[in-house]
């Protein structure tokens, strides 16, 4: 009676030995899903991540990649990192309203002179601190990521503010977004950036602004005769994951991890600067867009209708780091 007891007990322990071995030896998975292409900065970003922690984590943690919105787009994706069914995000800055109104600052329009001022300001405690103002909600700031100053594209040249009036212009999810184009008595229509290509092609929107980056990615300049070099505003990522995911992570694999993310943070601020250089050249070669730069008077006139905007939403994004972002230009 003992001996056959005896030997289920071991054989059970054995198993049991063998699940927990199995268990601890399965690698984390971390889903990253992002809604650019690969060949953008933000796309690059991601590669470089997988291909660091498949050198450096192997066999601990295992990256899927999903561009292009593939997994989860702009209307869905931060639902899904709260609830873990996707472990890293980088979304636009403008795309964490409901989260957070402290962000809208990174959408006032020429409060960064370019963006060197951007990264000033980011490195700074201000800045930083911002990267935690979602944790009541799970969401937990691990980097910003840069892409590039935005520039207005239509299917009209735009000199001066009044020529964009009437148009309708295609914005992210942003109120302060929707506040600038308002402003110069255009219409702002929030619409995912899987949705951009189609809301040109089917008029429902007749402008957009984005860097260079993604209005070669998208090939804009195919439903966009005109690109005016506003540099306005930037757009900036912030790289996100689940808060209760992120430090369960054992702490010398999280360490490791972060120790990737702050290279390929620096990798992706080269890779914008290099991506926006050659997407613009590239784009004006091919000739199917026509840049527009502005003299200094002109540029001060989109200043002037737009700016009006930092004093309305001070009280919502907080003064102190208003002021904190206002420190930050050379000029
Ligand atoms: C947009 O929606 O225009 C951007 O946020 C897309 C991106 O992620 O670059």
């Amino acid at each position: 009676m003992f001996k056959p007891l005896l030997a289920l007990f071991c054989s059970l322990s054995l198993l049991a030995s063998h699940a927990a071995l199995a268990e601890a030896k399965a690698p984390i998975v971390i889903k990253f899903s992002h809604v650019v292409a690969q060949d953008t900065p933000k796309g690059q970003g991601a590669l470089l991540f997988k291909k660091l922690v498949e050198e450096r984590l192997a066999g601990e943690v295992a990256v899927e990649v999903y561009p292009n919105a593939t997994l989860f787009g702009d209307a869905d994706e931060l639902e899904a990192l709260r609830s873990n069914q996707v472990q890293l995000l980088a979304p636009s800055l403008s795309k964490f309203g409901a989260y957070t109104q402290q962000l809208q600052l990174f959408d006032l329009p020429f409060l960064f002179d370019d963006l060197a001022a951007v990264k000033r300001f980011q490195k700074r405690d201000k800045g930083r601190e911002l990267l935690r103002s979602m944790a009541q909600h799970n969401i937990y700031g691990l980097a910003y990521w840069n892409n590039g100053m935005k520039q207005l594209s239509a299917n009209r040249p735009l000199r001066l503010p009044a020529d964009a009036k009437g148009l309708a212009f295609r914005i992210q999810p942003s109120e302060v977004l929707a506040a600038q184009f308002d402003q110069l008595g255009a219409q702002a229509v929030k619409l995912p950036f899987a949705d951009t290509v189609a809301a040109l092609q089917n008029g429902t929107v007749q402008g957009a602004e984005n860097p260079w980056s993604n209005i070669a990615s998208q090939q804009l300049d195919r439903l966009q005769p005109f690109v005016t070099e506003t540099a306005h505003g930037s757009l900036n990522y912030m790289l996100v994951s689940n808060s209760t995911f992120w430090n369960g992570i054992p702490f010398r694999i999280r360490s490791e991890l972060e120790a990737i993310i702050e290279e390929v943070s620096l990798a992706v601020g080269r890779a914008a600067e290099q991506l926006n250089r050659r997407d613009r050249a590239q784009l004006l070669a091919a000739g199917r867009t026509q840049l527009i730069e502005l003299t200094p008077a002109e540029l001060a006139a989109w200043r002037q209708a737009m700016q009006p905007l930092w004093q309305r939403y001070e009280a919502q994004i907080g003064a102190d780091v208003l002021r904190a972002a206002q420190t930050v230009n050379r000029r």
